[in-house]
């Protein structure tokens, strides 16, 4: 195993690894990287913990906790922690800066001005201190969760939005090719704990003030930030979406 992977071919891996399972990209990441970890938003991530416990004992894990979550996904952070016997790191936004903004605009100003400054605070920023430690990550990012920005998801990229000139960080997202359908015939066959959210119409799962449960037919998106453009709903962990 190495440390870091600056000599990779991403385009050359891109394609032979694009039609690959989930578990043969995930073994890949695992087997090339010591210094990687899963992202976890505790939705339905938890497929590539289970994936990825059944390959070694020796994977990382982490989560952004915004301090918005609903209770439900502490709950289900909690038992996924439990049940895999795993220890999940945990970010949390800066203080003096989620304090400056709440002090300023209150507990809601996305609502008024969009939700980029309060995602920039809580998501974005506790992303990055954590993605400058490490050498790749994994997210459970898929192509059919947003046809506005993730329609061309590859299954590895060099991270074009958390990279630096001195520091090349890889980004693999071993469910890209994966349906909805799929995921969810997963956790249902292997009996995989899922966020109990899901039990009442929430299909994709954010912060609670940004999430709502969404109609028969809705596309999973409409649930997020759905005050605003669908082709703007990334909130910035994802940017490179936006960019392609
Ligand atoms: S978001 O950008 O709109 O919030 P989404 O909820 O679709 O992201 O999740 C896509 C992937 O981003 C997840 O599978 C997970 O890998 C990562 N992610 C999202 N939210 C978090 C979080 N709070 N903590 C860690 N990873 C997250
Ligand atoms: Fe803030 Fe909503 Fe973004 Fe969560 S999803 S960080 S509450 S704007």
């Amino acid at each position: 195993m190495v440390a870091t992977r600056s000599d990779l071919n991403i385009p050359g891996l891109e394609a032979e690894y694009s039609q690959k399972s989930p578990r043969e990209i995930l073994k890949f990441a695992l087997e090339h990287f010591d210094n990687m970890a899963i992202s976890f938003s505790g939705a339905e991530d938890v497929v590539l913990v289970d994936i990825a416990s059944k390959i070694t004992k020796d994977f990382r894990v982490f989560t952004l906790d915004t301090g918005r979550l609903h209770p439900e996904t502490y709950q289900f952070l909690d038992e996924v922690r439990k049940h895999y016997g795993i220890k999940i790191e945990v970010m949390f936004p800066d203080a003096a800066e989620v304090q400056a903004l709440v002090e300023e605009k209150g507990m809601f100003s996305f609502y008024q001005d969009g939700h980029k400054e309060c995602c920039g605070v809580r998501k974005v920023r506790p992303l990055r201190r954590k993605l400058n430690t490490l050498d790749a990550w994994v997210t459970g990012q898929r192509k059919d969760q947003s046809p506005g920005t993730r329609a061309g998801i590859p299954v590895i990229e060099a991270d074009s939005a958390f990279s630096t000139p001195e520091h090349q960080l890889i980004k693999f997202n071993p469910l890209a090719n994966w349906s909805s359908a799929q995921v969810w015939e997963y956790i249902r066959a292997l009996d995989v704990p899922y966020n109990k959210l899901h039990d009442r119409g929430f299909v994709s799962i954010g912060c609670e003030p940004c999430t709502k449960a969404i109609l028969p037919n809705q596309h999973e998106r409409e649930g997020r930030w759905w005050w605003e453009e669908a082709t703007q709903k990334e909130c910035g962990l994802h940017s490179g979406n936006l960019q392609k």
